[in-house]
C-alpha cells in the first residue's frame, strides 16, 4: 500500500529541484549534484538556514509572525526541511478524517505541504493563501511540477474582509491552518482573536467538513491551541479529534500539562542529513492539533465501552507501566503492574500515544485507573486512524 512516506520519498527530489530554481542553480563549483541529494556546499548552505528557522520558529520565537519566508535562504530550508514535515503531518490528521476533504482552503500556507497533502490525499481542488508572494509562487510551481489543481491568493488576516476574498464566494470541506495560528496575534487577546478567526472560517466549511489545525508539539503553543480549543468548544464547537472529552481540556489544568501527538517515521535521507547538519532531530513527527466539525454540528458518539486516547509516552516504573489518557471521563493515568500481564491486557505493553484503548475491569486507583489480570485492552484505533463508527 502506497504511504504517505513513500509519497513524501517522491517529492523529495521535486522539492529539491524548486529550492535549486529559487537558488538560482546548483553550486557552480564541483560536479552536477544528484537530483535527490544535496551537495556538500549545498547541503552547509541550507543547514544554516534551517538553523536560523529553528531558532526564530521554536526558540526566541524571533521570527513567529515575521516575513521570514520572503528570504529565498529561508524560504528554500523551509521547503527542504520544514515542509516535509509539515506535508507528514497533515497527511497524518487527513488520515483520522472519516473522509478525505473535496475542497481544501489552506490558509498561512506558506510554499503549501498541507494544501499538497490534502491533494495527495484526494483532495479534488486546493487554494493556498498566504502573505507571502514568494512562498505563493514556489507553491504554484510545485503543484505545477505535480499536476496538482492548486490555487493561490493572497491572505492575510489582519486585514478586514481577507477571508472572504481568498474564499472567493466558495465554501469547503476542509479549511486548513497549518502551523500558522501561533504566528497571528501574539500578546493580550490573541486566545480571542484566534477564535474568532476560526469561527470566521467554520463558516465557510460544507456540512461534514473540517477545520484542521496544526501547531507545534511546543508547551506554549500547545497551551495556546488548547485555551483557543476550549473558547470554541464554550461556544457549541464539537472536536473531532483528537479529543473524546467534551468539558474544558484538563491538560490546562497543570501549567506544565499539554498535549501533542507524536508519529514515528523514516524521514527521507536528505531531511535525515539536513537534520544531522543542523544538529536536530527528525525521527518523529511531533504537532499539536486540532479538528473541529462545523458549528451547531454534534460531538460524534464516543466507541462503546470505556475509553481512552494515549496521550502520554509509555512511563515504565518499578515494576509498573503507566501512561496518562485522556477520555470521555477525563485525563487520567493508567497503570499496568508487570506481574499483573495476561493475554488479555498484554496490549497494554505495546501502547503508543495518540492510541484509543477500550479497558474493561479496570479499578480506580490513586489519581487514575489500575489494570488488573482481569481487565481486557482492546485497541479501538491505532494513532492517526479514524475512530470506528464515525
Ligand atoms: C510556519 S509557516 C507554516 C507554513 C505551512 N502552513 C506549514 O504548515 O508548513 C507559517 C506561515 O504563516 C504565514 N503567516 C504568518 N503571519 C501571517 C499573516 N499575518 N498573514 C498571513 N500569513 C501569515 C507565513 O507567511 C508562513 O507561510
Amino acid at each position: 500500500m502506497q504511504t504517505a512516506t513513500d509519497d513524501l520519498a517522491r517529492l523529495a527530489p521535486r522539492l529539491l529541484a524548486a529550492w535549486r530554481a529559487l537558488r538560482g542553480g546548483p553550486p557552480r563549483r564541483g560536479p552536477r549534484p544528484p537530483p535527490d541529494r544535496l551537495a556538500p556546499e549545498e547541503l552547509t548552505e541550507v543547514a544554516r538556514g534551517v538553523e536560523r528557522l529553528s531558532t526564530g520558529l521554536t526558540r526566541d520565537r524571533a521570527l513567529a509572525g515575521a516575513r521570514y519566508l520572503d528570504d529565498p535562504r529561508l524560504l528554500g530550508a523551509y521547503l527542504l526541511f520544514y515542509w516535509p514535515t509539515s506535508y507528514l503531518q497533515a497527511r497524518g490528521v487527513f488520515s483520522e478524517l472519516p473522509r478525505a476533504p473535496g475542497a481544501v482552503l489552506d490558509l498561512g500556507s506558506g510554499p503549501a505541504p498541507v494544501a499538497l497533502a490534502a491533494l495527495h490525499a484526494g483532495a479534488a481542488a486546493a487554494i493556498a493563501a498566504d502573505r507571502s508572494p514568494r512562498a505563493l509562487a514556489a507553491a504554484r510551481a510545485l503543484a505545477a511540477e505535480l499536476r496538482l489543481p492548486l490555487t493561490t491568493h493572497p491572505w492575510d488576516p489582519t486585514r478586514p474582509g481577507a477571508l472572504a476574498q481568498a474564499a472567493g464566494g466558495k465554501t469547503f470541506d476542509a479549511v486548513t491552518f497549518g502551523h500558522v495560528l501561533n504566528e497571528l496575534f501574539s500578546g493580550e487577546g490573541a486566545a480571542e482573536r484566534r477564535a474568532a478567526l476560526l469561527e470566521e472560517a467554520a463558516a465557510l466549511l460544507r456540512p461534514g467538513g473540517s477545520l484542521v489545525v496544526i501547531e507545534p508539539a511546543l508547551r506554549d503553543t500547545s497551551r495556546a491551541l488548547l485555551e483557543v480549543r476550549d473558547l470554541l468548544v464554550a461556544r457549541g464547537f464539537a472536536v473531532r479529534a483528537p479529543c473524546l472529552f467534551r468539558g474544558p481540556c484538563p491538560a490546562r489544568l497543570r501549567e506544565s500539562d499539554w498535549c501533542h501527538a507524536e508519529r514515528p517515521i523514516e524521514p527521507p535521507p536528505m531531511v535525515a542529513e539536513l537534520a544531522r547538519a543542523a544538529g536536530l532531530r527528525r525521527e518523529a513527527v511531533k504537532m499539536s492539533y486540532l479538528v473541529l466539525a462545523p458549528r451547531g454540528e454534534p460531538w460524534r458518539a464516543p466507541p462503546a465501552g470505556r475509553v481512552f486516547r494515549v496521550v502520554s509516552e509509555p512511563l515504565p516504573s518499578k515494576g509498573r507501566l503507566r501512561y496518562m489518557a485522556c477520555g470521555p471521563e477525563g485525563r487520567l493515568g493508567l497503570a499496568l503492574q508487570e506481574k499483573h500481564v495476561t493475554d488479555a491486557n498484554r496490549a497494554f505493553e505495546g501502547l503508543l500515544r495518540g492510541d484509543v484503548v477500550e479497558l474493561s475491569e479496570v479499578e480506580p486507583r490513586g489519581d487514575g485507573l489500575r489494570l488488573g489480570p482481569e481487565t481486557r485492552v482492546t485497541v479501538v484505533a491505532k494513532a492517526g486512524e479514524p475512530l470506528p463508527g464515525v
